[in-house]
């Protein structure tokens, strides 16, 4: 971690200022710790500064991201078309956040909940320097060593409700598919929005509420409940079997139908297949919002010129 990105953070216990321990010399960070007046210390591991303790309902994240998913997703392809995750990952920037790319060259920027930082390569190549948040520690200290380095762009772990930021730093924040996860995401959205800057841009995509949902939203008190290891089997066994069902003839066409509505969409690649429904059955928390709701928590939050998207419940905003 570079030492610039001090002038943004602050204890999360105290609001005092931190700098680096009487240990910690050098000007790019791998080891060490990070200190306030009032003595509260903060490791900084890997280059990443571990600012919050793990939370239980998140332990989904950090089983299926990791562990699962090591290694890139492969190539998206559904009847015919073919999408990489990098085209993905541009689309859903694009659509979710109504950012242009240009304009955020030179500003500060934050990702929050931004886990293995796929958004923050797609804005790196983009030429803008990026901070990411996220409260996995293990996933973020993997992922780190692709920013070693870097001056513009850093890693940190930390809480949504717990954020190790001073008030009014960045220019721009999104937050896209996490606030959903959270145990209060109007919260967690009114905290990114101290953070933000008079005259900075906050944008946030959360999940819709549709009717589809209804049949998941009545297995998921089970799902998850059952440890993370059934889970993983149970998914791998309907997963795998649905390739082959599928070939049956007049069955094969009703059975994506169904597996559509409990949430597990047809892809050709088994291992889309198994993180769309590791993705949407393993998270304790998973909140559906209309776009109305969600502009409600804008206006409370004094934000103006706001606008909806119609990529599922996605808006941004501007403070003043
Ligand atoms: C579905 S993933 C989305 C990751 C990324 N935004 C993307 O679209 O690829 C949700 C992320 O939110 C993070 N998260 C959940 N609760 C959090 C909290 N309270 N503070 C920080 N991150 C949190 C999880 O660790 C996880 O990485
Ligand atoms: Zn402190």
């Amino acid at each position: 971690m570079q030492t610039r990105f001090l002038q943004i953070l602050s204890c999360p216990k105290c609001r005092g200022k931190l700098t680096f321990s009487a240990d910690t010399k050098e000007e790019d960070v791998e080891n060490g710790s990070l200190l306030c007046a009032n003595q509260h210390c903060f490791p900084i591991k890997n280059s990443v500064p571990l600012f919050s303790k793990e939370e239980g309902y998140n332990k989904a994240f950090a089983y299926i991201h990791p562990h699962l998913f090591c290694g890139p997703l492969p190539t998206l392809e559904f009847r015919g078309t073919k999408t990489t995750i990098e085209e993905l990952t541009q689309k859903e920037f694009a659509e979710q956040t109504g950012f242009n790319p240009r304009e955020l060259r030179g500003k500060w920027v934050l990702d929050a909940g931004c886990s293995g930082g796929r958004f923050i390569s797609f804005l790196r190549k983009q030429g803008v320097g990026i901070i990411g948040v996220d409260l996995q520690s293990g996933r973020l200290q993997q992922c780190a060593h692709k920013f070693k380095g870097e001056l513009a762009s850093a890693l940190i772990q930390a809480n949504l409700f717990e954020l190790p930021f001073l008030e009014n730093s960045f220019d721009f924040i999104f937050s896209l598919g996490v606030l959903h996860h959270t145990p209060d995401p109007k919260e967690a959205f009114m905290n990114l929005v101290r953070c933000l800057k008079k005259g900075g841009k906050i944008a946030i995509w959360v999940y819709p509420k549709e009717p589809r949902t209804v049949i998941s939203d009545f297995l998921r008190p089970i799902t998850t409940r059952l440890p993370l290891s059934l889970l993983l089997v149970l998914g791998f066994v309907i997963t795998t079997l649905y390739s082959p069902f599928l070939k049956i003839p007049r069955i094969g066409p009703r059975l994506v139908h169904i597996f559509y509505r409990i949430r597990i969409p047809w892809h050709e690649q088994w291992k889309w297949r198994m993180h769309c429904f590791m993705d949407w059955y393993a998270p304790k928390y998973q909140f559906k919002y209309t776009n109305e709701e969600i502009r409600a928590w804008f206006e409370e939050a004094g934000l103006i010129n706001i606008q909806s998207f119609a990529y599922g419940t996605s808006a941004q905003g501007t403070k003043v």
